[in-house]
């Protein structure tokens, strides 16, 4: 997979991306990385990006030529790969798990990052997405674009090792994950339940989807209405 961001702060990424999962996708070949400063693509002789906008108003927004002609760099270096253009926006539309499985099926994806007031309105018609990450607002776009980047490349096949384990995280069933120990079996008088310890795999499975439900229901009721529930489910919820 391909992954082009537009920042005008190319530092923000220099020790995320080069980390963890992300950075050995690099080293190994499944991912590129590139970062540009779409600063270097203005045709202003003092490189500026944003203006005032038309009809007033409170602060600057993005001018849409340095993103333009950024863009356009990187369909001339990369003319064969099919792109999806993501622009960072708290007023777009708000990234979800289903989000990231999309975006991980793509051939090569692009974050256009903002900053200051907003953009010109005619930079929206140079993307194919507008996603915000919450209902919160950021200083710009970069934390957004490395949440969806992460949340994304750890779907690759090739990157996460054990792919059962993106099959069953929180979100991905549609459920939360259910509660899950480790060794030692009693720490501080708290205890590992019995069924997970006695090998039964029907029973263990039962109890862990019991756990998810009840999880999502105390904590996320509005998940528990998006999903189909199975009979099992069903009785599970009466219990
Ligand atoms: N830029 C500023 N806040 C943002 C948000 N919540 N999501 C995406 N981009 C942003």
């Amino acid at each position: 997979m391909k992954i082009d961001v537009l920042t005008l702060f190319p530092k923000m990424f220099e020790g995320p991306m080069g980390e963890s999962m992300i950075g050995k996708a690099q080293e190994n070949g499944h991912l590129e990385i590139n970062i540009s400063n779409f600063r270097d693509y203005s045709a202003n002789k003092h490189h500026t990006v944003d203006d005032y906008p038309y009809g007033g108003g409170a602060g600057m927004l993005l001018k849409v030529q340095p993103i333009y002609d950024n863009l356009q760099s990187i369909k001339k270096s990369s003319p064969d790969t099919k792109k999806r253009v993501v622009l960072l926006d708290p007023a777009g539309t708000p990234f979800n798990q289903k989000m990231a499985e999309d975006f991980a099926q793509e051939e090569h994806l692009v974050f256009i990052c903002g900053h200051y007031e907003g953009y010109d309105e005619r930079i929206r018609s140079l993307v194919t997405d507008e996603v915000s990450i919450g209902d919160y607002v950021l200083t710009g776009g970069e934390l957004g674009a490395m949440v969806m980047i992460d949340a994304t490349v750890r779907l690759l096949p090739e990157v996460l090792g054990n792919e059962l384990s993106a099959k069953t995280d929180s979100h991905s069933t549609g459920l939360l994950e259910h509660p899950q120990y480790t060794r030692p079996a009693v720490f501080n008088e708290m205890e590992v339940p019995e069924v997970l310890k006695n090998g039964n795999h029907k029973l263990i499975e039962r109890w862990q989807l019991k756990e998810a439900l009840r999880r999502t229901w105390i904590r996320r009721p509005d998940m528990l209405e998006s999903i189909e529930l199975t009979d099992e489910m069903n009785t599970l919820l009466k219990e």
